[in-house]
């Protein structure tokens, strides 16, 4: 396995049900926007285990989804989803779909423009693009607090952050770009309490990052989740991460 494979986030669906189940039960906001007609075609990328593409096939739309971890697409598969084992970066469809539709994935694709160009190509004239996913200042101090946990072991610091976060200017004008038209794009806020801590977020999350440490892992979480209590750990112990959401919906035109 080479260096860059070692270190890819993997997923397991039952960590993320216990651990992050806040993802799909905060997405009410961004399902506001896709506003889904029943019968559209829908592509809904980055799909995880299906909780929202559920919910949309269950409104009356005709679902795709696509995810890249085999995990994801397995229990997608369990529940009867259409779902796909595919690299969002890579996608193959061609002027299929009325929408395409995307929560809490786009941070994990650092190539955003291949990204884009997918969706493009995916999507039917008019289709839509109606997307959530972190935006700039997403878990900032969790990612200094990273940061300095690899400063002090001397480990690399790049996996502390191998995230894609951008402000709506920079999203905003690569689709723009890529030929869509931005409708309405905002930073959102979302401190989200984490009820099951913060070491557990920093375990499922940033798995690679604490990999470095081998033998060190559990240790190099404590230490990390003891820099954050101050920031984001409350007087009664309760954990809450600092989420910025970008929201975005754009039209092919
Ligand atoms: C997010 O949903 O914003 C997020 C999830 C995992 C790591 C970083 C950010």
């Amino acid at each position: 396995m080479t260096k860059e494979a070692s270190r890819r986030q993997t997923w397991s669906a039952s960590s993320y049900d216990e651990h992050a189940r806040f993802v799909s039960d905060l997405a009410g906001g961004v399902l506001d926007w896709l506003a889904p007609r029943p019968g559209e075609r829908i592509l809904d990328l980055g799909c995880g285990d299906g909780v929202l593409t559920a919910q949309l096939a269950q409104g009356g739309a005709q679902v795709v989804g696509v995810d890249a971890s085999e995990s994801f697409v397995r229990t997608c598969l369990d529940r009867g989803l259409d779902v796909r084992l595919m690299d969002g970066e890579a996608l193959t469809f061609d002027g299929e779909f009325d929408a395409v539709f995307s929560n809490a994935a786009l941070h994990w694709m650092t190539r955003p423009e291949r990204v884009i160009a997918g969706v493009k190509r995916a999507l039917k004239p008019k289709g839509r693009f109606v997307a959530e996913f972190g935006g700039h200042g997403n878990v900032a101090a969790i990612v200094t607090a990273l940061t300095a946990t690899a400063r002090r072991h001397g480990v690399d610091s790049a996996p502390a952050h191998p995230w894609f976060f951008p402000t709506p200017e920079i999203y905003g004008s690569m689709l723009g770009q890529a030929g869509f038209d931005v409708k309405r794009i905002a930073l959102i806020p979302r401190p989200t309490p984490l009820k099951t801590g913060m070491a557990s977020w920093l375990r499922l999350f940033n798995t690679p990052f604490f990999e470095q440490f081998g033998d060190g892992f559990d240790a190099a979480v404590k230490e990390t989740e003891e820099l954050l209590r101050f920031a984001l750990c409350d007087a009664h112990g309760n954990w809450t991460a600092d989420y910025v959401r970008l929201r975005v919906e754009a039209v092919k035109s």
